[in-house]
Protein backbone atom coordinates (compact mmCIF):
# COMPACT_ATOMS: atom_id res chain seq x y z
CA UNK A 1 0.00 0.00 0.00
CA UNK A 2 1.26 3.69 -0.50
CA UNK A 3 -0.48 4.70 2.35
CA UNK A 4 2.29 5.29 5.54
CA UNK A 5 0.83 4.50 8.58
CA UNK A 6 0.41 6.72 10.70
CA UNK A 7 3.76 5.56 12.70
CA UNK A 8 6.13 5.65 9.45
CA UNK A 9 7.60 8.37 11.15
CA UNK A 10 8.21 7.30 14.50
CA UNK A 11 12.00 7.64 15.52
CA UNK A 12 13.16 3.49 15.81
CA UNK A 13 15.34 5.10 18.59
CA UNK A 14 12.49 6.22 20.09
CA UNK A 15 10.56 3.17 20.15
CA UNK A 16 13.23 1.40 20.87
CA UNK A 17 14.10 3.25 24.33
CA UNK A 18 10.63 3.31 25.36
CA UNK A 19 9.89 -0.52 24.60
CA UNK A 20 12.96 -1.34 26.53
CA UNK A 21 12.65 0.99 29.55
CA UNK A 22 9.16 0.15 30.25
CA UNK A 23 10.45 -3.78 30.57
CA UNK A 24 13.02 -2.84 32.51
CA UNK A 25 13.60 -3.93 36.49
CA UNK A 26 13.54 -0.17 37.68
CA UNK A 27 11.10 1.19 34.82
CA UNK A 28 12.64 4.18 33.09
CA UNK A 29 13.07 6.58 30.09
CA UNK A 30 16.05 8.39 28.51
CA UNK A 31 15.19 12.42 29.67
CA UNK A 32 15.96 12.93 26.04
CA UNK A 33 12.97 11.99 24.87
CA UNK A 34 10.96 15.06 26.75
CA UNK A 35 12.22 17.51 24.06
CA UNK A 36 9.75 17.22 20.91
CA UNK A 37 8.20 20.61 19.63
CA UNK A 38 5.35 20.79 22.83
CA UNK A 39 8.09 19.51 25.29
CA UNK A 40 10.52 22.06 24.05
CA UNK A 41 8.12 24.74 24.79
CA UNK A 42 6.73 23.54 28.11
CA UNK A 43 10.47 23.25 29.34
CA UNK A 44 11.27 26.79 28.38
CA UNK A 45 7.78 27.92 30.50
CA UNK A 46 9.09 26.17 33.69
CA UNK A 47 12.63 28.12 33.37
CA UNK A 48 10.30 31.03 34.18
CA UNK A 49 7.89 29.80 37.23
CA UNK A 50 8.64 32.07 40.34
CA UNK A 51 9.74 28.02 41.88
CA UNK A 52 12.62 27.69 39.52
CA UNK A 53 14.90 29.41 40.80
CA UNK A 54 17.94 28.31 38.90
CA UNK A 55 17.67 29.99 35.39
CA UNK A 56 17.38 33.29 37.18
CA UNK A 57 20.24 32.93 39.57
CA UNK A 58 22.54 31.62 37.28
CA UNK A 59 21.78 34.48 35.06
CA UNK A 60 21.94 36.83 37.61
CA UNK A 61 25.73 35.17 38.73
CA UNK A 62 26.93 35.51 34.86
CA UNK A 63 25.87 38.93 34.70
CA UNK A 64 27.32 39.24 38.24
CA UNK A 65 30.52 37.67 37.56
CA UNK A 66 31.66 36.99 33.48
CA UNK A 67 33.87 40.34 33.48
CA UNK A 68 36.10 38.49 36.71
CA UNK A 69 35.82 35.13 33.94
CA UNK A 70 37.55 37.53 31.63
CA UNK A 71 39.75 38.88 33.79
CA UNK A 72 41.28 35.42 34.96
CA UNK A 73 40.84 33.67 31.55
CA UNK A 74 41.74 36.66 29.56
CA UNK A 75 40.15 37.86 26.81
CA UNK A 76 40.28 37.10 22.97
CA UNK A 77 40.14 33.51 22.48
CA UNK A 78 38.17 30.80 21.61
CA UNK A 79 34.49 30.40 23.83
CA UNK A 80 33.45 26.80 23.07
CA UNK A 81 29.97 25.86 24.12
CA UNK A 82 28.42 22.31 25.24
CA UNK A 83 24.91 23.13 23.94
CA UNK A 84 23.59 25.07 20.99
CA UNK A 85 23.76 28.41 22.99
CA UNK A 86 20.09 29.25 22.14
CA UNK A 87 19.61 30.55 25.55
CA UNK A 88 20.25 34.14 27.04
CA UNK A 89 23.18 33.30 28.95
CA UNK A 90 25.48 32.64 26.66
CA UNK A 91 25.49 36.93 25.44
CA UNK A 92 26.27 37.62 28.80
CA UNK A 93 29.70 35.48 28.55
CA UNK A 94 30.29 36.87 25.05
CA UNK A 95 29.85 40.77 25.85
CA UNK A 96 32.26 39.89 28.45
CA UNK A 97 34.76 37.55 27.38
CA UNK A 98 34.82 39.40 23.26
CA UNK A 99 36.51 36.30 22.41
CA UNK A 100 37.70 36.04 18.75
CA UNK A 101 36.02 33.01 18.05
CA UNK A 102 32.91 31.19 18.97
CA UNK A 103 32.35 27.12 18.98
CA UNK A 104 28.46 25.95 19.95
CA UNK A 105 28.36 22.29 19.88
CA UNK A 106 25.47 20.54 19.47
CA UNK A 107 23.52 17.13 18.41
CA UNK A 108 20.73 18.79 16.65
CA UNK A 109 22.42 20.42 13.86
CA UNK A 110 18.64 22.35 13.25
CA UNK A 111 19.06 23.52 17.04
CA UNK A 112 22.71 24.78 16.31
CA UNK A 113 22.07 26.56 13.12
CA UNK A 114 19.32 28.17 14.36
CA UNK A 115 20.62 29.54 17.15
CA UNK A 116 24.27 30.50 15.30
CA UNK A 117 22.22 32.55 13.03
CA UNK A 118 20.21 34.13 16.04
CA UNK A 119 23.66 35.06 17.44
CA UNK A 120 25.37 35.99 14.66
CA UNK A 121 23.20 38.75 13.86
CA UNK A 122 23.80 40.22 17.78
CA UNK A 123 27.67 39.65 17.08
CA UNK A 124 28.05 40.35 13.29
CA UNK A 125 31.93 40.16 13.92
CA UNK A 126 32.18 37.05 15.64
CA UNK A 127 33.40 34.06 13.52
CA UNK A 128 31.54 31.89 14.79
CA UNK A 129 31.79 27.81 13.79
CA UNK A 130 29.16 25.58 14.54
CA UNK A 131 30.04 21.61 15.21
CA UNK A 132 27.09 19.38 14.88
CA UNK A 133 28.84 16.47 17.10
CA UNK A 134 27.66 14.33 20.36
CA UNK A 135 29.79 15.87 23.08
CA UNK A 136 29.99 13.03 24.87
CA UNK A 137 32.66 11.70 23.05
CA UNK A 138 35.74 13.72 22.80
CA UNK A 139 35.76 16.31 19.64
CA UNK A 140 38.02 17.65 16.87
CA UNK A 141 37.27 21.54 17.20
CA UNK A 142 37.69 23.19 13.68
CA UNK A 143 41.06 24.11 12.48
CA UNK A 144 40.02 28.40 12.94
CA UNK A 145 40.28 27.88 16.76
CA UNK A 146 42.85 24.81 17.28
CA UNK A 147 45.78 27.02 18.34
CA UNK A 148 43.96 29.29 20.32
CA UNK A 149 43.30 29.23 24.19
CA UNK A 150 40.14 28.15 24.84
CA UNK A 151 37.23 28.59 27.44
CA UNK A 152 34.23 26.24 28.23
CA UNK A 153 31.01 26.91 28.87
CA UNK A 154 28.46 24.42 30.07
CA UNK A 155 25.70 26.13 31.98
CA UNK A 156 22.06 25.14 32.98
CA UNK A 157 23.33 22.90 35.70
CA UNK A 158 22.58 20.50 32.35
CA UNK A 159 25.51 18.35 33.88
CA UNK A 160 23.67 17.49 37.14
CA UNK A 161 20.93 15.63 34.67
CA UNK A 162 23.88 12.81 34.67
CA UNK A 163 24.49 10.17 37.08
CA UNK A 164 27.79 10.79 38.64
CA UNK A 165 29.91 8.35 36.73
CA UNK A 166 27.91 9.45 33.52
CA UNK A 167 29.30 13.01 34.50
CA UNK A 168 32.54 12.34 34.82
CA UNK A 169 33.02 10.82 31.40
CA UNK A 170 31.59 13.77 29.87
CA UNK A 171 33.75 16.29 31.83
CA UNK A 172 36.80 14.34 30.82
CA UNK A 173 35.42 14.33 27.44
CA UNK A 174 35.39 17.82 27.33
CA UNK A 175 38.64 18.01 29.27
CA UNK A 176 40.19 15.82 26.22
CA UNK A 177 37.99 18.50 23.40
CA UNK A 178 39.56 21.65 24.91
CA UNK A 179 42.96 20.35 25.48
CA UNK A 180 45.39 20.90 29.17
CA UNK A 181 45.18 24.77 30.17
CA UNK A 182 41.87 25.44 28.84
CA UNK A 183 39.34 26.68 31.48
CA UNK A 184 35.54 25.51 31.64
CA UNK A 185 32.74 27.95 33.21
CA UNK A 186 30.13 25.32 34.32
CA UNK A 187 26.65 26.20 36.20
CA UNK A 188 25.88 23.84 39.05
CA UNK A 189 22.29 23.56 41.54
CA UNK A 190 23.82 23.06 45.07
CA UNK A 191 21.92 20.94 47.62
CA UNK A 192 19.30 22.77 50.18
CA UNK A 193 16.07 22.25 51.54
CA UNK A 194 14.17 19.95 50.20
CA UNK A 195 11.05 21.68 50.00
CA UNK A 196 12.73 24.45 48.07
CA UNK A 197 13.71 21.84 45.61
CA UNK A 198 10.84 19.84 45.17
CA UNK A 199 8.94 23.06 44.40
CA UNK A 200 11.32 23.83 41.62
CA UNK A 201 10.02 20.59 40.09
CA UNK A 202 6.80 20.04 40.99
CA UNK A 203 5.61 23.71 40.64
CA UNK A 204 2.28 25.20 41.80
CA UNK A 205 0.63 25.78 38.31
CA UNK A 206 0.82 22.49 36.96
CA UNK A 207 3.77 23.26 34.09
CA UNK A 208 6.16 20.67 35.21
CA UNK A 209 4.02 17.97 35.57
CA UNK A 210 2.75 18.62 31.93
CA UNK A 211 6.40 18.49 30.68
CA UNK A 212 6.30 15.26 32.54
CA UNK A 213 3.02 14.30 31.17
CA UNK A 214 3.65 15.16 27.73
CA UNK A 215 5.93 12.45 27.17
CA UNK A 216 3.50 9.96 27.63
CA UNK A 217 1.19 11.81 25.33
CA UNK A 218 4.39 11.91 22.93
CA UNK A 219 4.52 7.85 23.25
CA UNK A 220 0.58 7.78 22.24
CA UNK A 221 0.90 9.75 19.47
CA UNK A 222 4.14 8.86 17.86
CA UNK A 223 4.03 5.13 18.91
CA UNK A 224 0.77 3.92 18.40
CA UNK A 225 0.34 3.78 22.21
CA UNK A 226 -3.02 3.68 24.04
CA UNK A 227 -1.77 4.84 27.47
CA UNK A 228 -4.51 6.41 29.99
CA UNK A 229 -3.38 9.63 30.59
CA UNK A 230 -5.38 9.94 33.76
CA UNK A 231 -4.18 6.86 35.55
CA UNK A 232 -0.68 8.64 35.77
CA UNK A 233 0.78 11.73 37.76
CA UNK A 234 3.69 13.75 37.77
CA UNK A 235 5.98 13.10 41.08
CA UNK A 236 9.14 14.78 42.02
CA UNK A 237 11.47 13.25 45.15
CA UNK A 238 14.59 14.42 47.22
CA UNK A 239 16.38 11.46 46.68
CA UNK A 240 18.83 12.14 49.70
CA UNK A 241 21.87 9.54 49.60
CA UNK A 242 22.15 10.26 46.06
CA UNK A 243 21.84 13.81 46.13
CA UNK A 244 19.25 14.33 43.54
CA UNK A 245 15.82 15.33 42.60
CA UNK A 246 13.61 12.59 40.84
CA UNK A 247 11.33 13.02 38.68
CA UNK A 248 8.68 9.77 37.91
CA UNK A 249 5.85 9.02 36.15
CA UNK A 250 3.38 7.12 38.98
CA UNK A 251 0.78 5.07 38.38
CA UNK A 252 -2.20 6.60 40.43
CA UNK A 253 -4.53 3.00 39.76
CA UNK A 254 -3.66 -0.06 38.19
CA UNK A 255 -3.09 0.55 34.48
CA UNK A 256 -2.45 -1.76 31.06
CA UNK A 257 -1.53 -0.19 28.00
CA UNK A 258 -0.28 -1.07 24.59
CA UNK A 259 3.28 0.41 22.52
CA UNK A 260 3.65 -0.52 19.44
CA UNK A 261 1.93 -3.79 19.85
CA UNK A 262 3.56 -4.80 23.11
CA UNK A 263 1.68 -5.04 26.65
CA UNK A 264 2.27 -3.53 29.82
CA UNK A 265 0.93 -3.57 33.36
CA UNK A 266 1.67 -1.17 36.42
CA UNK A 267 0.06 -1.37 39.86
CA UNK A 268 -0.87 1.67 41.84
CA UNK A 269 2.24 3.29 43.08
CA UNK A 270 4.53 1.83 40.23
CA UNK A 271 6.55 4.59 38.83
CA UNK A 272 8.35 5.31 35.64
CA UNK A 273 11.88 7.12 36.63
CA UNK A 274 12.15 10.01 33.78
CA UNK A 275 14.57 12.11 35.16
CA UNK A 276 17.54 13.20 37.77
CA UNK A 277 18.91 16.62 38.98
CA UNK A 278 21.64 15.99 40.70
CA UNK A 279 22.53 18.61 43.63
CA UNK A 280 26.73 19.48 44.30
CA UNK A 281 27.29 20.89 47.58
CA UNK A 282 31.06 22.82 47.18
CA UNK A 283 33.00 20.45 48.09
CA UNK A 284 30.72 17.38 46.11
CA UNK A 285 31.42 20.54 42.96
CA UNK A 286 35.28 20.57 43.28
CA UNK A 287 35.97 16.37 43.40
CA UNK A 288 33.17 16.04 40.60
CA UNK A 289 35.23 18.36 38.46
CA UNK A 290 38.80 16.70 40.68
CA UNK A 291 37.91 13.44 39.32
CA UNK A 292 37.48 14.37 36.13
CA UNK A 293 40.91 16.33 35.50
CA UNK A 294 39.59 20.21 36.22
CA UNK A 295 40.75 22.04 38.88
CA UNK A 296 38.60 24.99 40.45
CA UNK A 297 40.17 27.91 40.16
CA UNK A 298 36.56 30.02 41.81
CA UNK A 299 33.26 29.54 42.36
CA UNK A 300 30.50 32.10 42.80
CA UNK A 301 27.24 31.67 44.52
CA UNK A 302 24.36 33.69 45.26
CA UNK A 303 23.58 35.25 48.78
CA UNK A 304 21.26 32.35 49.37
CA UNK A 305 24.12 30.02 47.90
CA UNK A 306 21.11 28.32 45.79
CA UNK A 307 23.34 27.76 42.76
CA UNK A 308 27.30 28.23 41.57
CA UNK A 309 29.13 28.61 38.36
CA UNK A 310 32.54 27.67 38.82
CA UNK A 311 35.75 28.53 36.77
CA UNK A 312 38.01 25.10 35.98
CA UNK A 313 40.80 25.04 34.51
CA UNK A 314 42.41 21.65 32.91
CA UNK A 315 45.08 19.91 34.84
CA UNK A 316 48.13 18.74 33.22
CA UNK A 317 48.39 15.07 33.46
CA UNK A 318 50.50 13.92 36.28
CA UNK A 319 53.03 10.78 36.88
CA UNK A 320 53.49 11.34 40.62
CA UNK A 321 51.01 12.72 43.45
N1 LIG B 1 19.28 20.95 34.15
C1 LIG B 1 18.10 21.61 34.65
C2 LIG B 1 17.65 21.01 35.96
O1 LIG B 1 17.94 19.88 36.25
C3 LIG B 1 17.01 21.64 33.63
C4 LIG B 1 16.16 20.39 33.48
C5 LIG B 1 16.43 19.28 32.79
C6 LIG B 1 14.85 20.25 34.00
N2 LIG B 1 15.37 18.44 32.83
C7 LIG B 1 14.39 18.99 33.57
C8 LIG B 1 14.02 21.03 34.78
C9 LIG B 1 13.13 18.50 33.91
C10 LIG B 1 12.75 20.57 35.11
C11 LIG B 1 12.32 19.32 34.69
O2 LIG B 1 17.00 21.69 36.72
Amino acid sequence: MDVPSPMAQADPAFRDDVLAGLAAPIPAIPARWFYDLRGSELFEQITQLPEYYPTRTETALLEAHCRDVAAITGIGDAVIEFGSGSSTKTPILLEAVKPSAYVPIDISGEFLRASAAALQTRFPDLPIHPVEADFMRPIALPEAVRDKSKLGFFPGSTIGNMVPRTAVDLLRAMRDTLGAGAWLLIGMDRIKDPEMLVAAYDDAQGVTAAFNLNLLRRINAELGGDIDLDAWRHMARWNDAKARIEMHLEAARDTSFTVAGHSFSFRAGETIHTENSHKYGERDARLLLLAAGWGVERQWTDTEDCFAILLAKAEAERFAP
